[in-house]
């Protein structure tokens, strides 16, 4: 199982599609599974019952979508932040796209989808998601100015080095 993390704008979306055509692997985006279990919208779920519940849910999908059959699985940026979603993820391999806040807010700037532009702390809460992402990373990659190819490229040269020795 390969996870794709990082923040919103990292182009998790966009680079789990490649990886997964070069894989011959699916290609799953936990905000689709969790739009088609709720039959509701990611923004919808916000606004009609709140973070809490949304990240509640997210943890589920997530779970199962993990223990599920092999994929490249693309995470929204805050799921990693669930503590038992952490602990499953030990199991997998997980590749962080790393994006600076500037690149990112370009990249999604206008998205109506993602509720949590809206707030105020937006750079706050990038910040404390770093930490995360990297704690949690088998690999990481740069994704500042490159093309989602260049990226995907980067991503099977690293899983395709020999794990470091003991
Ligand atoms: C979120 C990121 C979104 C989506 C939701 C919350 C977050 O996914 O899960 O709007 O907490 O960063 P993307 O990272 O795919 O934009």
């Amino acid at each position: 199982m390969i996870v794709l993390v990082g923040f919103m704008g990292a182009g998790k979306t966009t680079v789990g599609h490649l990886l997964s055509e070069r894989l011959g692997l699916p290609f799953v985006d936990s905000d689709l599974v969790i739009e088609q279990r709720s039959g509701r919208s990611v923004r919808q779920i916000f606004a009609e019952d709140g973070e809490p519940a949304f990240r509640e849910l997210e943890h589920r999908v997530v779970a199962d979508l993990i223990d599920g059959p092999e994929a490249v699985l693309a995470l929204g940026g805050g799921a990693a932040e669930h503590p038992e979603t952490a602990v499953r993820l030990k199991s997998a391999q997980v590749v962080y796209l790393r994006v600076g806040y500037d690149e990112a807010m370009l990249r999604v700037a206008g998205d109506e989808y993602r509720p949590l532009l809206r707030r105020p702390d937006l750079e706050t809460l990038y910040r404390r998601r770093l930490g995360v992402y990297d704690d949690l990373a088998m690999l990481t990659v740069a994704t500042d100015g490159r093309r989602p190819e260049e990226i995907s490229q980067d991503v099977l040269a690293q899983l395709a080095e020999p794990a470091p020795g003991p």
